[in-house]
């Protein structure tokens, strides 16, 4: 639990009532514009049971609920991953941990992304296991656990090929000498870890090579007697594709979300817990070489109805979608027309004669027998699927 004096800290740093420009809102703002996202928390358990099915249950499952779970909203996908039997939790950030604290959740808490300087004593006072790799994190971790009368698990990750995070090779034994010399009575090394680059690319080679190099960096550990009880290594694509590279402890985001980076790769038995939904709010019949908003980027080819939808790239609805993407009205598929814009979106419903005001409109998820998935949005847009199911903004009302 976050202690009170922290929390108060927190609250501290909120808007002041006193202060000139303060504009005091209503406790809940009821939301009218139709424009939702709703998430099935039943899909992220039942995702959850699946990922554990396939991992079996000597290996333990950290749910990666970093970014907001993914969009999903962070506590509630927390509850649901530990409801389904995950050990743990994974956030980037110190202010992800203590906002899972803040919300009672007392699982193991693994922070991804490393301790930023000072914020140490967050971690500490939360009991969150951040990763490091620098003889600083573990000098800085020691010093505020010290000063807290307290200790602090850690896990260790080692850069076998990401070059992004965690220490290389040759740099492991300073980092043991430094944990076993000066840190070792208040920090636990709990875990030893790395990140895959490419578990979701068809070549397998790089992911081979990184865990070579995994491999020799555990008989480092080995030979000085270091035996972290949590070697970790994959994320969703990685479990499903390298069971061998299970080892303790699995870290799946995307699938349990019910997606993938790479839909070859997707785990049996997921499916996507979020629906995008909205509604038509006007119906408008162009003339045949009307041209449509910003940039008159098309031209109507004959008279046509269209759907203008209350949803645009301030909601995380990407821009580039304009031409490519499809959504739902009445179970079948209409093209997304022109521009998206920042609030709004045009359809062409021509198709549908009976289309009204009020339809609903599926962005992305089912309708019928249609489903729009995230994937769908990701290769007509460019972009990953993980950055269409994050995209998806505050602005958008969860339920
Ligand atoms: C260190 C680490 N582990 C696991 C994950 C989860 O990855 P995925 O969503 O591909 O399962 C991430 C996500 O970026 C990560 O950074």
């Amino acid at each position: 639990m976050v202690p009170e004096s922290t929390l108060a800290q927190m609250a501290a740093r909120g808007p002041d009532p006193l202060q000139p420009g303060f504009i005091r809102t209503p406790a809940t703002t009821a939301s009218v514009r139709p424009t939702v996202a709703r998430v099935d928390t039943t899909a992220l358990i039942d995702n959850m049971r699946a990922i554990r099915r396939v991992v079996g249950d000597d290996v333990r499952v950290l749910g990666v609920v970093k970014a907001d779970g993914y969009g999903h909203g962070a506590v509630q996908t927390a509850r649901c991953a530990l409801e389904a039997g995950a050990w743990g939790l994974a956030v980037s950030l110190v202010e992800e941990g203590v906002e899972l604290r803040s919300a009672g959740i007392t699982a193991p808490v693994m922070v991804l992304g490393g301790p930023f300087p000072g914020s140490e004593p967050l971690v500490v006072a939360c009991g969150l296991r951040p990763v490091v790799w620098d003889v600083e994190h573990l000098r800085r971790l020691a010093s505020a656990a010290r000063a807290a009368g307290g200790r602090c698990a850690v896990h260790l990750k080692i850069d076998t090929g990401m070059s992004r995070l965690g220490c290389l090779l040759e740099e492991l034994p300073a980092v043991l000498d430094c944990f076993t010399t000066e840190c070792a009575d208040v920090l636990d090394l709990e875990g030893v870890m790395t990140h895959l680059a490419c578990a979701d690319e068809r070549d397998d080679a790089p992911t081979l090579r990184q865990l070579d190099v995994f491999t020799d960096a555990l008989s480092v550990f080995e030979r000085r007697g270091l035996h972290p009880t949590i070697r970790h290594v994959c994320n969703s694509a990685g479990l499903s594709r390298f069971p061998s590279a299970r080892y303790d402890m699995v870290r799946p985001g995307i699938a349990m979300y019910g997606s993938a980076g790479n839909t070859d790769y997707l785990l049996d038995g997921i499916r996507p817990a979020m629906t995008v939904a909205s509604r038509v709010f006007g119906l408008r019949t162009l003339p045949k070489g009307a041209q449509v908003s910003y940039g008159h980027t098309a031209t109507l080819i004959r008279e046509s109805v269209i759907a203008i939808v209350p949803v645009g790239y301030e909601d995380g609805y990407p821009a580039n979608l304009s031409g490519s993407a499809h959504v739902l009205v009445q179970g079948r598929r209409c093209p997304v027309v022109g521009r998206v814009t920042m609030d709004t979106s045009l359809i062409d419903v021509t198709e549908i004669p009976n289309a009204r005001v009020g339809d609903e409109v599926i962005l992305l998820g089912r309708q019928d027998t249609e489903k729009i998935a995230a994937h769908d949005l990701a290769s007509w847009s460019g972009i990953t699927t993980y950055e269409v199911l994050c995209g998806i903004s505050k602005r958008v009302p969860r339920s």
